[in-house]
């Protein structure tokens, strides 16, 4: 697909999501569910949008398939797919902590085509296509040239998963170590559109699912960023350890891993 062409079908996923965000904005109280993990919720509303999304974006590219959070899965589909993570920071969505997003990413053959990121309260859209760069409400974005010691790296704390809190906690210490700050907003892919941004310089989460990060790695490497798993090319079908950043804070990220980014 050329550049035009996904350029043309961003501005399509922009729209479907601010509709998809005005359903959930609607939706009163939606109600709560358990799923897998600790302290792991689903809502209403985070069903009510995935619906939205599935059925909007299909006639878009019919060819392509869907991997999206909620329901069944079997692995992410071969060719064409959008991944989507109908609300990423549920919990703060449960909490009116108002720290929340849609994210909507087209992956084939590896790469991500194209990612959309919308906020669900502020309204802002982060955007991006292969080779046409990267958007904040339309304005081009770039990632900072922070020097390591001011580098501010969000993180994520792998919450579902309690077994990796020490590798997460040691690794988080490392990395505060050797930069400026360390933040946890709780919502993945906006995280990692701060970094696109240059609001922020770097990011690490253990193990994040591909609708967490798709839309999101579009938009960092468009903006100029790396965004790696621990310093290998990233899967979209695996659950994995995200590492983010200018290159200067992203090998930073991946040497602090516990691998020290040996695998
Ligand atoms: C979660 C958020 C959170 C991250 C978790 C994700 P969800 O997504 O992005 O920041 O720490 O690992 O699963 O469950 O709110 O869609
Ligand atoms: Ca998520
Ligand atoms: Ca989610």
């Amino acid at each position: 697909m050329t550049t035009e062409t996904l350029a043309r079908l961003a501005g399509e996923v922009c729209r479907i999501t601010g509709e998809a965000a005005a359903l959930v904005r609607s939706m009163e109280r939606p109600a709560v569910y358990e799923k897998e993990g600790h302290a792991n919720f689903v809502t209403a509303a985070d069903l009510a949008s995935q619906e939205y999304l599935i059925s909007h974006l299909a006639p878009l590219l019919p060819e392509a398939a869907f991997f999206a959070e909620e329901g069944e899965h079997d692995g992410l589909p071969a060719g064409l797919c959008w991944l989507i993570d109908p609300i990423d920071g549920t919990t703060n969505f449960i909490r009116g902590a108002r720290c929340s997003a849609i994210s909507v990413g087209l992956v084939a053959g590896g790469e991500a085509l194209l990612g959309v990121v919308r906020n669900l309260y502020t309204g802002e859209v982060f955007h991006a296509v292969r080779g046409g760069g990267a958007f904040a409400d339309g304005e081009p974005i770039r990632t900072a040239a922070t020097p390591l010691e001011k580098a501010i790296v969000m993180c994520g704390t792998t919450p579902y998963l309690r077994e990796l809190a020490g590798e997460t906690f040691e690794t988080m210490q490392r990395i505060f170590l050797r930069c400026g700050d360390i933040r946890r907003s709780g919502s993945a892919a906006l995280d990692l559109c701060s970094v696109a941004a240059g609001r922020s310089d770097g990011f690490y989460e253990a193990r994040l699912s591909p609708w967490d990060f798709a839309a999101s790695a579009a938009i960092i490497r468009e903006a100029g960023g790396v965004i790696t798993a621990g310093g290998e090319p990233l899967d979209f079908g695996k659950v994995t350890t995200v590492t983010a950043g200018s290159r200067e804070v992203h090998d930073m990220i991946v040497s602090c891993l516990p691998s020290g980014g040996e695998g």
